[in-house]
C-alpha cells in the first residue's frame, strides 16, 4: 500500500472535480437498504447485510483516501432491537467477523476506531472485539471511524443530560451539553448521506446535526460505491451553506 499522501493525491487528481479545501470535516451515513437489496434479488435480508460490508470498506478507504477526518457509519440503532432475534443474531455476528477479519487493512489505512451507542449493552462478544479492535488502531491518525451501534440521538442527549448533571454542573449551555455527548471532540458531520431513499433521521444524531447538508440517494446500502461517494462530495461542495445568515 503507498503511503497515504500519495494516496489522497491520487484520489485526488482521479476525481479532479473535488475542491481539496473544502472537503467535509465529518462524514455520517445511515447505511440503509440492505434488507431491499436482498429482497430484489429474492435472497435472505442477511446476504443483504453480508454485501453491505464491501460498501463499508470501500468508503472507509475512500475517506482514508481523501483525507476525510471523521467518518460516522450508523450500524445498528436502539430501535433495530425491535427485528427478529434471529436477524439481531445475525448482525451481531456479522459484525464480530467484521471486526477480526478487517482491523489489520484498518491499520494498513491508518484508521482509528471509535464507537457511539449505549455499548454495554451489546453481546458481550462484540464489547470485546471492539475494545481490543480499538486498542490495536489507537495510535493511528489518518480517519477516525466512528461506528453507531445500539445507537439513538435522543437517548444520546439523555445520556449527556444526566452525566452533566453527575458531573454537578448546574447550568448548561450548548458547549456543555456537546462535551458530554458520545461525540464529544468530535466536529459536528458537514454531510450526512442516507442510502435508499428514505427522507427521514431514525433517531441518527440529532443534536449533532443541526447544520449538517442532507444528501439522500435511492442506492441501496450494498451498491454504494466509491463513486457515489464522491458524486454525494461533489454535491455537497456545489451546496452554499448560509447557516442562518445571508
Ligand atoms: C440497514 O439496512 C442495516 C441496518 C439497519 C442494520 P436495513 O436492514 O434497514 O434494510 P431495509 O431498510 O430493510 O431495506
Ligand atoms: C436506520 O435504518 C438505522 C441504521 C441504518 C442502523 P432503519 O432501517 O432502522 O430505519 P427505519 O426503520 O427505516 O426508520
Ligand atoms: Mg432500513
Amino acid at each position: 500500500m503507498p503511503p497515504l499522501q500519495e494516496q489522497k493525491s491520487g484520489v485526488l487528481s482521479e476525481e479532479p472535480s473535488l475542491d481539496p479545501q473544502r472537503l467535509p470535516r465529518h462524514i455520517a451515513v445511515i447505511m440503509d437498504g440492505n434488507g431491499r437489496w436482498a429482497q430484489e434479488r429474492h435472497l435472505p435480508r442477511l446476504a443483504g447485510h453480508r454485501a453491505g460490508v464491501e460498501s463499508v470498506r470501500e468508503a472507509v478507504r475512500t475517506c482514508a483516501r481523501l483525507g476525510i477526518p471523521v467518518l460516522t457509519l450508523y450500524a445498528f440503532s436502539t430501535e433495530n432491537w425491535k427485528r427478529p432475534p434471529e436477524e439481531i443474531q445475525e448482525l451481531m455476528r456479522l459484525l464480530g467477523y467484521v471486526l477480526d477479519r478487517e482491523v489489520e487493512e484498518l491499520h494498513a489505512n491508518g484508521v482509528r476506531l471509535k464507537t457511539i451507542g449505549r455499548i454495554a449493552e451489546l453481546p458481550e462478544f462484540v464489547q470485546t472485539k471492539l475494545r481490543a479492535a480499538a486498542e490495536r488502531l489507537k495510535d493511528n491518525s489518518a480517519l477516525l471511524l466512528n461506528l453507531a451501534l445500539n445507537y439513538g440521538g435522543r437517548q444520546e442527549i439523555l445520556d449527556a443530560v444526566c452525566a452533566a448533571r453527575d458531573a454537578g454542573l448546574e447550568t448548561l449551555d450548548e458547549a456543555a451539553l456537546s462535551r458530554h455527548l458520545y461525540t464529544a471532540g468530535l466536529p459536528d458531520p458537514d454531510l450526512l448521506i442516507r442510502t435508499s431513499g428514505e427522507m427521514r433521521l431514525s433517531n441518527f444524531l440529532l443534536w449533532q446535526i443541526a447544520y449538517a447538508e442532507l444528501y439522500v440517494t435511492p442506492v441501496h446500502w450494498p451498491d454504494f460505491r466509491r463513486k457515489d461517494l464522491l458524486e454525494a462530495i461533489a454535491q455537497y461542495q456545489r451546496r452554499c451553506r448560509r447557516f442562518g445568515g445571508v
